[in-house]
């Protein structure tokens, strides 16, 4: 699919084909594609919870204020981040550079995060918002529908997929064949209400 169609076709859909899988391949394809995503310094903070049990999908759904999409999806995705990947052997992040280069990218990043909590998580949200667009869009090149889901417990949640501490939950992304297509957008604010030029005012 052309990269404009899927942008115009994806749709955050409520019910989905409770019959119709997702195919192993497929689902390596889009997952393939997510670590392709940009990250600071390289970081790759993302990491991704497959819930593929059917148990522990009803027990997130129950987390999740019993939203539809989370049992009926073919695949659903939590989009986790370790907040301490910058400091969690950062050299891997460098691991295809010349030596040099490495360490001097791996120093610096070191000093850009060291001691700042707020930035640290900010920056594992932004790397989950980028693989979170990156799977949808993926997803939908390849034939499928999405969800993305922020309606849950989060502590709920994170106690279920035993999420260690210094990590966040980004997000949910149910994966899988519309049921029932998307309802009409709601109102997308207009160019001139969202884009400035050189500063606010
Ligand atoms: C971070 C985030 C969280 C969302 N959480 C939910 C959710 O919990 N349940 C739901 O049905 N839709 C959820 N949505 C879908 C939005 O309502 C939807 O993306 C928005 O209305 C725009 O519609 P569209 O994606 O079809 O263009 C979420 C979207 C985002 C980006």
């Amino acid at each position: 699919m052309e990269l404009f169609t899927a942008i115009q076709q994806r749709r955050a859909v409520k019910h989905f084909d409770t019959n119709a899988a997702m195919e192993p391949q497929h689902f390596t394809q889009m997952m393939e594609a997510v670590l392709l995503s940009p990250t600071s310094y390289n970081i790759q903070h993302w990491r991704f919870v497959r819930i593929s049990d059917v148990g522990m999908r009803e027990q997130v759904k129950q987390a999740a204020w019993g939203q539809a999409q989370v049992s009926e999806a073919a695949e659903l995705i939590i989009l986790c981040a370790d907040t301490q990947a910058w400091a969690n052997s950062p050299e891997r992040y460098w691991s295809a550079v010349d030596a040099k280069t490495q360490s001097l990218l791996v120093g610096m990043l070191g000093n850009f995060y060291q001691g700042k909590v707020e930035l640290q998580r900010d920056e594992a949200m932004r790397s989950c918002g980028m693989a979170a667009q990156t799977l949808m869009l993926a997803a939908k090149g390849l034939g499928y529908d999405s969800c993305p889901m922020i309606g849950f417990d989060a502590e709920q949640l994170a106690e279920l997929i035993k999420l260690p501490s210094d990590h966040v939950i980004g997000m949910i992304i149910a994966v899988g064949k519309a049921a029932k297509p998307a309802g009409i957008r709601g109102g997308q604010l207009g160019l001139s209400d969202v884009l400035m030029v050189n500063s606010f005012r």
